[in-house]
């Protein structure tokens, strides 16, 4: 491999409208493995990561929690940030969109884009996705967002506009030469179709928000939130920097050679991306990878569908390379798929602690035992067919695992290491040292230490072409080899009877202690502890999660029980379903207990619009909402079907609850109440309405 090549590789800039997840986690991990393994083979590596802080939905979520956006991005950054580093995940920067480099380098293209004719001044009358900071061809207000199904809101602005359509044939003309811009190929024909289909210019400023970059000349207008975000990939390396220290990185890694994204930023990063650097004179990365969806509970899991896991609810438990390798091996890259704590101990326990640990402890232990600790001379003479066997597999694995990993087939290739790790333990097994340990002959010992030799060759190997994954666990199995730091290794020669007879074992410990089942209860316990509510100003600036009182059994919040419905405050009730008692009734605090207004100002009550509605199987009380609160569409399930069919919800304003801990109601994750009044004995809720018409999302005081 040329010494010179370099490798540039990048995740998207997360929102930080929502904590980090293990959907965020996905795409970095796969990333930092992709960087590790590059720079294990020698090649001059730069991995980027960072946030996406702009916009008129971080906005209106820092509103929601009542801060600042300037506080509310540091608070959020800062968690991505931190998480990162709790992985050790490798980036070499962390660029946040609110950064003056940033900012400047935005600047810059945009100036770049207008001098070269492509940037107007026009206006635009139609509806906007503020989820998806897009705007779409929907007709009338309220219409659905052909991406993500949200209501769309009327804009009408005047804005400046890219010249999109005029890049219709110079992109086509693009793809057709450069058929590995866009992986996989499915992705490549839907964008290709998309473009074919043609394209209107873009809008690329606002002026009905202030929390963006504003154009250079004309700081009414904020650049739209893709142009400026897309950027991010050139301005972490220098783009519109006047120092010229900077000058050298960006020519060294610009162009990048992975802009790595899920699979619904497509369109940004083949359609508009391409083309602002087309227009812009610049060259064009080398090309873009599409992943799919992480599903939890069968949708992909998301803050608005409150479907979220969090990486630190593993990581506390089973550790960073459980992780990491659930997420490799697991999920076929490029397709979706599902996760479950289930899945993940079942990996966890059959992979690492079974196999590989297995291998390692059994292998170590008798080279330490039978042989004093100090890696055995393989006798020529002892070798057998089963020998050259492994020999062979282990030299095919080796080739099989850098294609696969190259090819994006991450799950394919350490299947492929850990069939050689099965290989092995079957041969341990089928060749029985200890029995052979037991003879005391000279041809005994000297088979004992073919054997072994040929068990620890091939744990060497396994144990460098997984390090990219599993990095925790390899470097302490590496240690244990007496090999030293993994971190030396380099990957480009890594051969067949390279371990030096001799070498001394460091000291043998067990590297994956088996997880048992009630793991998985604690995870989700973890799970529901770690789900709480938006921060407010005060806990934001703490940076900590609110001080909320718990009760100690169930975790859940102690508000005043005043008649919502949806996430009955009593474990009695989550059973049943059954809709919460009214103000002042025996369920709640006695009417004559006082609040303090700051206390009632921590609940957050929104007006929000019943989207869907529907039965919840099993649960002859509930129903399961999907409500938009103006940020976000909420799931909320509520003891409300005895009182309403769902059919009549959609499309009600009602109000609800926001800032509440997430609750599970047979299985389904409830994110907020909803208000109602509780009428008789038997509490028949009638829902909290406005005889004015009110905006989705205003708040109530
Ligand atoms: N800010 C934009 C990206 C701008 S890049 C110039 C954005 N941010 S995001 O926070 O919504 O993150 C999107 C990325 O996070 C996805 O493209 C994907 O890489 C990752 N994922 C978030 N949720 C995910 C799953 N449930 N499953 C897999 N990846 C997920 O879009």
């Amino acid at each position: 491999m040329d010494k010179a090549e370099k490798f540039y590789i990048t995740t998207p800039i997360y929102y930080v409208n929502a904590r980090p997840h293990i959907g965020h986690t996905y795409t970095t991990v796969v990333c930092d493995a992709i960087a590790r393994r590059k720079r294990m083979l020698g090649v001059d590596t730069w991995f980027l990561t960072g946030t996406d802080e702009h916009g008129q939905k971080i906005e209106r979520s820092a509103a929601a929690a009542g801060c600042s956006p300037k506080q509310f991005v540091d608070r959020i950054s800062g968690e991505f940030r931190a998480l990162w580093q709790k992985m050790r995940i490798t980036n070499d920067d962390f660029i946040r969109t609110t950064e003056p480099r940033h900012m400047r380098g935005v600047q810059a293209m945009f100036t770049r884009l207008q001098e070269r004719g492509y940037i107007y001044k026009g206006s635009y009358s139609g509806q906007y996705c503020v989820s998806d900071e897009l705007y779409v061809d929907a007709v009338g207000p309220g219409a659905p967002c052909p991406e993500c199904g949200r209501p769309t809101e009327t804009v009408h602005e005047e804005n400046y506009f890219f010249k999109l359509s005029a890049m219709e044939q110079p992109l086509l003309k693009y793809y057709a030469e450069h058929p590995d811009f866009i992986r996989p190929e499915t992705r490549r024909n839907e964008v290709i179709a998309f473009v074919r289909s043609g394209l209107r210019d873009l809008s690329v400023s606002r002026t009905s928000f202030k929390w963006g970059i504003p154009v250079p000349g004309d700081p009414k207008h904020v650049i739209y939130v893709w142009l400026d975000a897309l950027t991010n990939y050139m301005t972490a390396i220098g783009f519109g920097s006047d120092d010229p220290k900077d000058k050298p990185k960006l020519e060294r890694y610009w162009p990048a050679e992975v802009h790595m994204i899920g699979k619904e930023i497509v369109r940004f990063h083949c359609v508009y991306w391409p083309a602002f650097l087309l227009a812009a004179e610049l060259p064009l990365p080398r090309s873009i990878i599409a992943h799919g969806w992480l599903l939890f509970e069968e949708s992909k899991m998301s803050k608005s569908r409150g479907n979220i896991v969090r990486s630190e609810t593993i990581l506390d438990t089973l550790g960073q390379d459980a992780l990491r390798y659930f997420l490799l091996r697991e999920i076929v890259f490029g397709q979706d798929g599902s996760f479950s704590f289930d899945a993940l101990v079942q990996r966890f326990n059959a992979d690492l602690a079974n196999d590989l640990g297995n291998l390692s402890s059994r292998t170590l232990s008798m080279i330490a035992r039978y042989f004093e600790g100090e890696v055995p001379y393989p006798s020529p003479s002892q070798r057998t067919p089963a020998d050259e066997a492994i020999e062979k597999q282990a030299q095919q694995t080796i080739a099989d695992f850098h294609t696969q990993f190259e090819q994006f087939h991450f799950s394919r290739a350490l299947e492929t290491a850990w069939l050689l790790v099965g290989a092995v333990n079957k041969y341990i097994v089928e060749n029985e040292p200890w029995a052979v340990a037991e003879r005391d002959d000279k041809d005994s010992k000297a088979r004992l230490a073919t054997i072994l030799h040929t068990a620890v060759e091939a744990l060497r190997i396994v144990t460098a072409l997984a390090h990219p994954i599993i990095p925790e666990a390899t470097s302490r199995i590496w240690t244990q080899l007496g090999l030293g730091e993994i971190q030396q290794l380099d990957l480009r020669g890594l051969g067949w009877g390279q371990i030096k007879t001799g070498t001394k074992l460091g000291k043998i410990e067990p590297v994956f202690p088996r997880a048992d089942k009630s793991v998985i209860e604690r995870m989700q316990h973890m799970e529901q502890e770690r789900s709480e509510p938006t921060l407010s100003p005060k806990e934001a600036d703490k940076g900590g999660a609110p001080a909320e009182s718990k009760t100690p059994e169930t975790g859940a919040p102690l508000v005043p029980d005043v008649g919502l419905s949806g996430m009955p405050s009593k474990p009695t009730q989550s059973s049943t379903g059954a809709p919460p008692s009214a103000v002042g009734d025996k369920a709640g605090a006695s009417p004559s207990e006082k609040i303090s207004a700051e206390d009632f100002f921590k609940v957050e009550m929104r007006v929000g619009e019943v989207k869907v509605a529907e039965k919840v199987k099993g649960a002859d009380k509930l129903l399961r909402l999907e409500i938009d609160i103006g940020t976000e569409v909420r799931q909320v399930v509520a003891g409300i079907a005895k009182a309403y069919d769902p059919e009549k919800l959609v499309g009600r304003k009602v109000v609800i609850v926001a800032n509440l801990q997430p609750r599970k109601l047979r299985g389904l994750e409830s994110n907020g109440m909803i208000v109602a009044a509780s009428l008789g004995d038997e509490g028949l809720p009638v829902l909290a309405g406005f005889l004015e018409d009110v905006p989705i999302g205003s708040r109530l005081k």
